[in-house]
């Protein structure tokens, strides 16, 4: 539905999109996370046409956006991540005016608009001032604005920032009901536990590249690997297990509290039970040996370079 491939965008001197690829399937809610300046509201408004590429191709539904906009604006639904304040409309007027500028009037535009309105849950704010509607509130009017069109793809820039945990809530099942619909969603955020709550697939972006893009289950699968693995010895066999670790290929970093070893582990699962099993061999006395419960929110981290563990080995007491 949705391809990017090999996006540049240069601000003056700045690279602020720097081979940037994705593929997102039909159907999809796509979580887009990467933390400020990373270069989300770029990507997303090359994607719907009100930004120009330095280089590379967009193409939706197969069709490239970067070619014809005006055409491909009718397909696309955009909720920009700052909204304007309006003159005073209700929430039903402000509804129509976007309508009638893409031909639709009367009637039409009415049960249009209230049927949008039902959707985001606002129907009771039909005739209330738009101005005086909550954050939450003119959030989900937003996306009803952008859904007037029946677009077949919805780009939505954080949504959820500044929304209190209720108003998250709503705007969460309003999206898994439009991905229901078969919409294709793509959402962007700063924080990745909070899309992997939703979202059928998610991706991190650093510095305006691709670094890491999966469906959720792998990104779960990513954190879980991406914490230490944690072996408890016997007291009389710590350092052996400790130089036994140092020399193994996969192995970054060993910490040892007492007899409790963490170990920056780089394998799967089967990785695990080989090195297991080696050190059975090697007669060293374990008791326990797994992996840390991961957390998103520690895999974006690390992603992301803040938290970097130092690469190639090097022990550390
Ligand atoms: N109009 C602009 N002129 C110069 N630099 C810009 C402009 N817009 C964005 N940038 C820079 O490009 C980078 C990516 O920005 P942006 O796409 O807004 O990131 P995000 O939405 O992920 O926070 C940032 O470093 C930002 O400062
Ligand atoms: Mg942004």
């Amino acid at each position: 539905m949705l391809e990017i491939k090999h996006l540049y965008k240069r601000y003056g001197r700045f690279l602020a999109l720097n081979d940037m690829n994705l593929h997102v399937e039909q159907g999809e809610l796509f979580g887009f996370v990467g933390s400020n300046g990373a270069g989300k509201t770029t990507t997303m408004r090359i994607c719907v046409g009100l930004l120009e590429a330095t280089s590379g191709e967009v193409y939706i539904g197969g069709q490239d956006v970067l070619q014809s906009r005006k055409a491909m604006s009718e397909r696309i639904g955009y909720v920009p991540d700052f909204f304007g304040v309006y003159n005073s409309f209700s929430a039903l007027e402000y509804l129509e005016f976007f309508a009638s500028a893409y031909g639709i009037y009367g009637d039409e535009a009415k049960n249009l608009c209230l049927d949008l309105l039902k959707l985001v849950k606002l129907s009771d704010k039909a005739n209330a001032d738009v101005n005086g509607l909550s954050r939450g509130m003119k959030q989900r009017m937003c996306l009803a604005r952008a859904l007037v069109h029946n677009p077949d793809i919805l780009f939505l820039d954080e949504p959820a920032s500044g929304l209190d945990p209720k108003a998250r809530f709503e705007l969460k099942e309003i999206l898994k009901n439009l991905s229901s619909m078969g919409k294709t969603i793509v959402i962007s955020s700063h924080i990745l536990p909070e899309l992997a709550e939703m979202c059928t697939s998610v991706g991190i972006i650093d510095r305006g590249h691709m670094v890491l893009k999966g469906t959720i289950d792998e990104i779960h699968r990513a954190a879980a690997l991406s914490s230490p693995l944690l072996i408890t010895v016997a007291e009389e066999g710590v350092d052996d297990t400790f130089a036994f670790l140092q020399e193994i290929p996969n192995v970054h970093k060993v910490t040892a509290q007492g007899n409790r070893l963490s170990v920056v582990y780089d394998g799967n699962r089967e990785d695990e039970t080989a090195l297991l099993k080696q050190m059975v061999n090697r007669d060293l006395p374990v008791y326990s040996f797994n992996r840390q419960e991961g957390s998103l929110e520690s895999l974006f981290m690390q992603i992301v370079g803040k938290n970097k563990k130092p690469s190639g080995k090097g022990g550390q007491r």
